[in-house]
This record gives structure tokens, sequence and C-alpha cells, in this order.
């Protein structure tokens, strides 16, 4: 038998299957759009295509995610919070905080070394520091999302944003671009309100020494290096940061399933 997870987030939609020995058979990541049920359905279909299974192997769904309350095939509905921390505990366990950063907001949270949630905290207010950021700035600047990290990575002189709100650096941005400021500076300046907002965040709920990063922002080679320099400590980054929602939400769905 099989278990899956579903986290629709605001801009992916990630699923990950996994088998009786909670070993991971297929995932897949697939945009969000406007409708969560054809969301959930698509990615749901992809995963089961790349873990060579049909849907009705599935025997437990947990939901999971801002749009979790749309997945009609979940038997149970979770919190990102507690996915999250139980998929990077799952992947490292030594992990004993998390810095999520998606596309509409960013979390850390605090675990001990059972992988149980100690604390967290959750910034969902305003765009700033979250990966709607990132995609506002990349589009200023006329570079692809992906290749934003590789370019921030190489500036070689420090330019800084003022502004916190993502409305006033834009228009930062485009005078430091009139102002000829190179743009893997700013990139690299961009990268760092990111850190910025992610470090104030972590130092509420004290650093811990294994620090996992999860979510999409988490592919972004530029942020991961500037925030481990930052923080002075390895951030422990998994393979594919963007299913670690979906990862725990699955093994709740083994757990629950085999609890009962
Ligand atoms: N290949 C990539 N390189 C760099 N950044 C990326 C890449 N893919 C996605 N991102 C970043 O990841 C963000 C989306 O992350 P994620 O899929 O974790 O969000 P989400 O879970 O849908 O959102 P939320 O949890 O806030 O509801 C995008 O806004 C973008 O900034
Ligand atoms: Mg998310």
């Amino acid at each position: 038998m099989l278990y899956a997870g579903i986290d629709i987030g605001s801009q992916s939609t990630d699923v990950v299957i996994i088998d009786e020995e909670k070993k991971i058979k297929g995932y897949s990541v697939i945009s969000t759009g406007a409708i969560h049920k054809n969301a959930a359905e698509s990615a749901l279909a992809i995963a089961c295509s790349n873990a060579n299974c049909n849907v009705d192997d599935i025997k437990y769904v947990v939901g999971t995610g801002y749009g979790r309350k749309n997945i009609s095939i979940a038997s149970s509905q979770v919190t990102e919070i507690t996915c999250h921390a139980k998929g990077a505990f799952y992947l490292n366990n030594d992990t004993r905080m998390i810095l999520d950063i998606g596309g509409q907001d960013s979390k850390v949270i605090k675990i001990d070394n059972l992988g149980n949630v100690v604390d967290f905290i959750m910034n969902e207010k305003c765009a700033a520091g979250t990966g709607r950021f990132l995609e506002t700035m990349a589009r200023i600047l006329e570079v692809d999302l992906s290749e934003m990290g590789e370019k921030g990575i190489q500036s070689e002189k420090d330019v800084k944003l003022s502004s916190i709100c993502t409305v006033f650096a834009e228009s930062e941005v485009i005078s430091k671009i009139a102002e000829g400021d190179k743009c893997e500076d700013i990139i690299n300046g961009i990268h760092n309100t990111i850190c910025d907002r992610a470090i104030g965040m972590i130092q509420r709920l004290s650093l811990e020494a294994v620090l996992t990063m999860t979510g999409g922002v988490a592919k972004n080679r530029g942020v991961v290096r500037n925030l481990s320099e930052r923080l002075g400590i390895s951030v422990f980054v998994p393979e594919e940061p963007q299913i670690v929602g979906a990862l725990g939400a699955a093994v709740i769905a083994y757990e629950k399933s085999n609890r009962r």
C-alpha cells in the first residue's frame, strides 16, 4: 500500500507518494494556478505516473498548505508547520530548526530531538522576504528566476537596498539600475534583503546548530550562501526542497493509517 501528501501552496502544488517502508516512490511539483482542485488532481496524477501506481493504490492522503481545504481526496488536513517539521526531520534527523520560504510566506520552526514542533514564527503579512519578492525583482531586472542565485554569487560589491516594502524596493532597484550599479550586485543586495528577514525570525527563536531550508527559495544558491555565511553555519538544503511539506504530509498519512 502507498501513502500520499499533497501540499497546495500559493505558487506550487506538490505531491509525494511513499511506500510501506516510507521510501519515496514518486513526486511532482506543478504550478498551483487559480483552481486548487485541478492543481491537486493534476499533481497527484503526475506523481502516480512517476511512482508507477494508480490513485487507487493510495491508502491514505493528507493535505497541507494554504489550499488544503480544497483537496477532496484527502482523508485529513494537517498544518504546514507540522508537515514541514515532519518532512525536514525525516530527511535529516539532526535538524532542529527549519526555515521555509515559499511564494507568499516564510516561517521558522524549532523542533526537538524527536522531531516535535517546539515553537514557530510565521510571516505572512507582506511579500518582502518571500519568493514573490524575488519574482518581482527578477522581472524588473529581466533575469530568469532560476538564474538569480548564480548571478548573485558573482557579485563583488555590496549594494544595499534600504526599502523594507516590495513596492518601494521595486523603485529602488530601478534607480540602482539607472545609477549604473551592476546587475549581479543588485541581485546580491536583493538576496541579502531576503536574508535580513529570515535572520530576524531565526534570531527570535535563537539559532540551532542544524538548520534545514525548505521551499522554492531554497533553490536559490545565492540566498543559501549568504544565509550560511551570515549565520556562520552550513545551511542544509534537501535535494528537492520544494516537496518537503508534501513529504511530511505523506509520512503523517502513513502514521495515521497505521495507527488505526
Ligand atoms: N528554480 C528556482 N530557482 C529559484 N527560485 C525558485 C525556483 N523555483 C521556485 N523558486 C522560488 O520559490 C518560490 C515558490 O516556493 P514554493 O513552491 O515553496 O511556494 P509555495 O509553497 O507555493 O508558497 P507558500 O508556502 O508561501 O504558500 C517562488 O516564488 C520562487 O521565488
Ligand atoms: Mg509552501
